[in-house]
């Protein structure tokens, strides 16, 4: 090799040591996020060494709080990236007209056919607008049209279980396949058949591939380019050789059943009266373009579908334990003849303190909530924070909250029944943001509670709910959070199983 050529390539590799020594100096001594501790020696560098892993092991949910607890409200996690464990911080991110807007790097991986749905969609003019419309369906003014479908879809499930008879439930598989048909009716119009499927024993595709691809999102908003190839090649494939993975199948299938559920509420909606109000019609009705209903009715059905089932599921856990609490709920019910109106339903104070008890508990949408600091930065805690920074906390973490809940891994409804002002723990209130904060908060909020007060008063009315294990002892006790992962929705790791024993 001529001489010149080697004193280039040496050259250029002192220029590359040169400048990655720089660069790491910068990211370690000199950036202004150097003053926050880091969550791993090598989160500065990228956040495919510390975040990305935590977050595809379902962990990082689960070891930041800890992280936390160590190190105070922020903690470092990418190059400019931070995490924060603070209600004060929370509250000044998520708050109507918050100048942090939601991270497009995360929310991306949401979008359905190219429409982002009110979930997706980072522009806060648009985002403002789209609320402003789908409130029309789900504020709590409108919850009573919603009552019909709900109570029919959870007459069939119970039909079910008592043609189960004694033999133990797995509930993390029963109560979804219950939530996904009530949010496709709500949704589409019509149920996807995941109730009769359960009761024989399978899973419709399109739920079983929702859970698989949360359980990959973070795959696919840190490597979108790998996606994106993978999606590539697969479909060269499937032209020459017709071969495709099961998940695009259901995906495709899926498509295909709510593309015709579109043709037919299309047609439906030039009707002057609306035979079974549904959320896609009401949007078309408002002049919202049919393809875009569409895509906010599919990017909704998981999110809408894992959260409640996940507490439905942890609640009938809990009051399978807790025998005595749960007969006490029954007895409030029957007294009230088991009523199916919102207003009913709420007013009664151990069903509240159930649900809302289950919601804090089962801390069902555990992922972490990205915001970009705007462009002049902020200061947060007391560091100032560059603009562009993104930084994310999970609303989980503030239900866990050792101050606000004493023991927060037991199931406790009693928390929330008001005896004398004294008993009452200040923070409670305060730090149950289980559906978060400000412009961005849940808008199926109301529809969530509806759905658990309605499915758990219905279960009730026909069942007695005990564990496998308990004989005829019916020991009252309390129920221990069971341990889980946590991606997009939690996913505990052992099986929720109960018995439903027929009440008389
Ligand atoms: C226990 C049940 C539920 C919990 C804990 C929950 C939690 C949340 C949280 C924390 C957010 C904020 C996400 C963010 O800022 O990125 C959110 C947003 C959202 N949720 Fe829920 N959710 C539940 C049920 C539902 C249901 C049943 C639906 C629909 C039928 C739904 C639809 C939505 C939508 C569309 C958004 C986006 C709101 C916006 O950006 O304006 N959720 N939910």
């Amino acid at each position: 090799m001529a001489e010149w050529t080697i004193s280039i390539v040496l050259w250029l590799l002192a220029g590359s040591f040169i400048y990655i020594l720089l660069w790491l100096s910068y990211a370690y001594f000199i950036s202004p996020l150097s003053l926050i501790p880091n969550a791993g020696i090598l989160a500065p560098v990228s956040r495919l060494l510390w975040a990305f892993p935590s977050e595809h092991r379902g962990r990082i949910t689960l070891d930041l709080p800890r992280l936390h607890e160590k190190y105070g409200p922020l903690v470092r996690i990418g190059p400019k990236e931070l995490s924060f464990y603070s209600l004060d911080i929370y509250k000044t991110v998520n708050t109507v007209q918050s100048p942090f807007i939601k991270d497009p790097r995360v929310y991306g991986g949401f979008v359905q056919d190219a429409h982002p749905g009110l979930f997706s969609i980072t522009d806060a003019y648009e985002h403002a607008q789209r609320r402003r419309l789908m409130g029309q369906i789900f504020n709590r003014s409108k919850m009573n049209l919603l009552e019909e479908y709900m109570t029919e879809k959870i007459a069939a499930f119970v039909l079910l279980l008592r043609q189960r008879g004694v033999q133990p439930v797995e509930l993390a598989r029963a109560c979804r396949a219950l939530e996904a048909d009530i949010v496709a009716s709500f949704g589409f119009g019509e149920d996807i058949g995941a109730i009769a499927a359960w009761g024989s024993g399978h899973d419709v595709n399109i739920i079983k591939e929702n859970d698989d691809k949360a359980q990959i999102m973070a795959l696919l908003s840190n490597l979108p380019s790998v996606t994106t190839a993978w999606y590539r090649i697969e479909s060269i494939l499937y032209n020459f050789t017709g071969w495709q993975t099961l998940s695009t199948t259901a995906m495709k299938d899926f498509d295909k059943w709510a593309s015709s559920q579109l043709e037919r509420l299309t047609s439906i909606s030039k009707l002057p009266f609306e035979p079974h109000p549904n959320f896609i019609s009401t949007m078309i009705r408002s002049r919202l373009p049919p393809a875009i209903a569409l895509s906010e009715a599919k990017e909704m059905l998981g999110p809408g579908t894992d959260t409640t089932s996940l507490t439905l599921a942890h609640i009938l856990w809990g009051l399978a334990h807790d025998i005595s609490f749960q007969d006490s709920l029954a007895a409030d019910l029957a007294l009230a003849h088991w009523p199916t109106d919102m207003t009913g339903l709420e007013a009664l104070p151990r069903l509240r303190a159930a649900v809302k008890e289950g919601i804090r508990w089962a801390g069902a949408a555990a992922a972490m909530l990205p915001r970009i600091v705007p462009k002049d930065g902020a200061t947060l805690a007391g560091k100032f924070i560059p603009g562009g920074t993104v930084i994310s906390s999970s609303p989980i973490w503030y239900l866990r909250d050792k101050a606000a809940f004493p023991s927060p891994e037991i199931y406790r409804p009693t928390r929330w029944l008001d005896g004398d002002a004294e008993s009452i723990n200040p923070l409670r209130d305060e730090y149950y943001i289980p559906f978060s904060k400000g412009s961005f908060v849940c808008i199926g909020a109301h529809f969530a509670y509806l759905e658990l007060y309605l499915s758990l008063s219905q279960i009730l009315k026909s069942f007695r709910l005990t564990l496998p294990d308990s004989g005829t002892s019916m020991l009252s006790r309390e129920a221990t959070l069971p341990e889980r992962l946590e991606w997009v929705a939690a996913v505990p790791v052992v099986r929720l199983e109960v018995q439903f024993l027929t009440r008389l």
